[in-house]
């Protein structure tokens, strides 16, 4: 009994012994296994994509995010005035083929297309866009001096950068264009201006702009396409360009927003060479304001200024034609340097 007890005792010391053993076994299994899985998690090959994915996503919904978008083409269709909507979208885009020299519809104007200048139909971020158009007209504009439509500010654009005959304004036509810019700014609350409408701003360089050394960088940059002499090139049917004109008798004329430097100079550093966006752009800042003086050197239509400005107070820094009311000179108001009249003019009135 007694060494049945022993031995009894032996295999229950045994058993423990074992139990603790598989235990600690299994313990160790455990352990192995949530390190197996920790290094497994932390390996490169797993863990990098997702994380990369996230941060991915998050940049591009920032970039996306900061600037204001127009609403989606397909949409229009949902719209009561869908029709006409469409119709001014094309007329936007191929404004040569309806009211070019040889348009459909009337002849009125100089063979580019809105788009040329408000590109992907005004709808690209900082491509010129009319994303703030709805939102901000009828307002007070200084050129005019008035209170202004969208009527009348697209007829500033066809007697100006179209260098035509303005746009009857209860014509089918007008009317259309009319609704596609409200349609393009209808999600912009009254009164914002939102990031990424119209052009970017370009900042001031520290010396005026240079049309010889802009010369350098139209022949590098600009030339193929716009050609030697800046008149553009033609599409096959002759009725539109390929390449829109950027000087010469088809190009806009003298009282264009263009034909001021630093309209020139934002709407080229975002925009231009074609393909080049807010995001990745090109030329330098002195570049793009160099390029904008050659540009802005050679002969184009002039255009009646007479009633333009009534208060000379409100030309702008880079408005190119006097009388001011500061004594900086009409080629510096031209070229620059601009930042020295911008900071006479925040001065507060001398004694
Ligand atoms: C040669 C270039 C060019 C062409 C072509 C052109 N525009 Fe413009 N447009 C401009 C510039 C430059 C501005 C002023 C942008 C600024 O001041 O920031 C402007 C401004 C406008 C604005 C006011 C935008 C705002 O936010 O205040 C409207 C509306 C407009 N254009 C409509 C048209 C229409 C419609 C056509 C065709 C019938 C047209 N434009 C053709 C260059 C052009
Ligand atoms: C690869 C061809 C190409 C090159 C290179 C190019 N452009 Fe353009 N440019 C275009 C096209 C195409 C348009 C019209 C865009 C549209 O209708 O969508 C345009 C439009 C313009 C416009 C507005 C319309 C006008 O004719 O007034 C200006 C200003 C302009 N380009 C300036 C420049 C300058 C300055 C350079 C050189 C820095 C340049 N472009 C280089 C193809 C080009």
């Amino acid at each position: 009994m007694a060494s049945f007890k022993h031995n009894s005792e032996e295999n229950y010391i045994e058993i423990i012994q074992r139990l603790v053993k598989t235990v600690v076994v299994l313990l160790l299994l455990v352990v192995a296994l949530i390190i197996l899985d920790i290094i497994d998690l932390s390996s490169p090959k797993k863990i990098k994509p997702p994380a990369k994915e996230i941060t991915e996503t998050k940049t591009e919904e920032i970039k996306i995010d900061s600037v204001a978008m127009a609403p989606d083409t397909l949409a229009i269709a949902k719209e009561a005035n869908a029709d006409i909507i469409k119709y001014g979208r094309q007329l936007i885009a191929n404004t040569s083929y309806y009211l070019g020299p040889k348009g459909i519809v009337k002849q009125l104007s100089n063979g580019m297309n809105c788009q040329n200048c408000h590109l992907d139909a005004g709808t690209r971020p900082y491509g010129n866009n009319y994303l703030a158009v709805a939102s901000t007209y009828p307002k007070f504009r200084e050129r005019s001096g008035s209170i202004e439509s969208i009527h009348k500010r697209v007829n500033d654009c066809v007697e100006r950068s179209l260098n035509g005959a303005a746009l009857d304004t209860n014509s089918k036509e007008m009317q259309a264009i009319v609704a596609y810019i409200k349609w393009v700014g209808k999600e912009i609350p009254k009164g914002n201006k939102p990031k990424g409408s119209g052009i970017k701003e370009l900042a001031f360089i520290d010396r005026a702009a240079h049309p010889e050394k802009g010369k350098i960088v139209y022949s590098l940059k600009c030339k193929s396409c716009h050609m030697e002499s800046g008149e553009g090139k033609l599409n096959g049917d002759g009725k539109s360009y390929q390449y829109p004109p950027l000087w010469g008798k088809h190009s806009y004329n003298t009282g264009a927003g263009l034909y001021r430097l630093s309209r020139f100079a934002g709407y080229v550093k975002y925009n231009m060479p074609q393909g080049v966006t807010y995001i990745n752009t090109q030329l330098t800042d002195e570049e793009a304001w160099d390029v904008a003086a050659f540009v802005n050197s050679q002969s184009r239509p002039g255009k009646d200024l007479s009633k333009d400005w009534p208060k000379i107070a409100g030309k702008p820094v880079d408005h190119p034609f006097g009388p001011y009311a500061d004594n900086f000179t009409e080629n510096q108001h031209k070229y620059g340097p601009f930042q020295a009249i911008a900071d006479a003019r925040k001065k507060p009135d001398k004694k």
